[in-house]
């Protein structure tokens, strides 16, 4: 009886470690330089909490040449009090939180790449904040999300329709899982799959720019 209780309780503190350190430790990835001088065509725009989706941007941006800009939002801090807030505020499906991120003009681009992490089955509530912010008037834009586990179609769709009230052409949404816990894909992989997807889908942006790695 008492190894059960022990196993119980060693069990709880584990989960309870990998998921405070999951939501206060900054992934490191390494640093993004663009290299043609030429001013770049497409746009990688990123929020990430805990630095997963801004390596799978620096990916993306990678593979087109493309200008990268990183999106703040200080309310959802890297502590368990962000992370609560996040949650509680994705879970009322608020769309609109102060963000803060260098001045762009979308008009400077064709192909516009909007890169989140998933809170509850949607992109991250600065990521619809930023898209309400713009106009994406003669824009094709493209979604990629980073998630544990999964998105809706519902959830999503709810953003999908925002880009479109923005005047977006929205070409596609990939959503990239890493997993949970018990089978974690490294940054590697998931860059990886990533880049698959992009590869897969280059005829979408073939009359628009031209991506650099092929
Ligand atoms: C508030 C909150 C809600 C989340 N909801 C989901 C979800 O619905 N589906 C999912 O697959 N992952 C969910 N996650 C996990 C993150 O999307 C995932 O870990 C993501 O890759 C983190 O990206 P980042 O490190 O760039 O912040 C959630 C994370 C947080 C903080």
């Amino acid at each position: 009886m008492l190894i059960i209780i022990v196993s119980i309780i060693i069990g709880i503190a584990v989960l309870f470690l990998w998921f405070y350190r999951t939501q206060t430790v900054w992934v490191e990835s390494e640093p993004y330089q663009r290299v043609s001088k030429e001013p770049a065509r497409t746009l990688v725009v990123v929020y990430s909490r805990t630095g997963n989706t801004l390596g799978a941007a620096k990916e993306v941006a990678n593979y087109f040449d493309a200008d990268l800009l990183k999106i703040e939002a200080p309310l959802y801090s890297r502590d368990l009090k962000g992370q609560q807030l996040a949650a509680k505020h994705a879970d009322e499906e608020l769309t609109t939180t102060p963000i803060e991120h260098d001045s762009v003009n979308l008009n400077d681009y064709d192909l516009i790449l909007l890169c989140s992490p998933t809170w509850w089955y949607r992109p991250a509530i600065p990521v619809f904040s930023f898209v309400e912010k713009h106009d994406f008037a003669g824009k094709s834009v493209f979604l990629i999300m980073t998630g544990n586990s999964r998105k809706t179609d519902e959830h999503t769709g709810k953003f999908e329709d925002l880009v479109r009230e923005k005047n977006g052409n929205l070409l596609d949404v990939i959503f990239i899982r890493r997993g949970r816990i018990y089978w974690q894909k490294t940054p590697m992989q998931v860059n990886k799959e990533v880049l698959n997807a992009l590869k897969d889908r280059q005829e979408m942006w073939s009359d628009l720019t031209e991506p650099k790695n092929d």
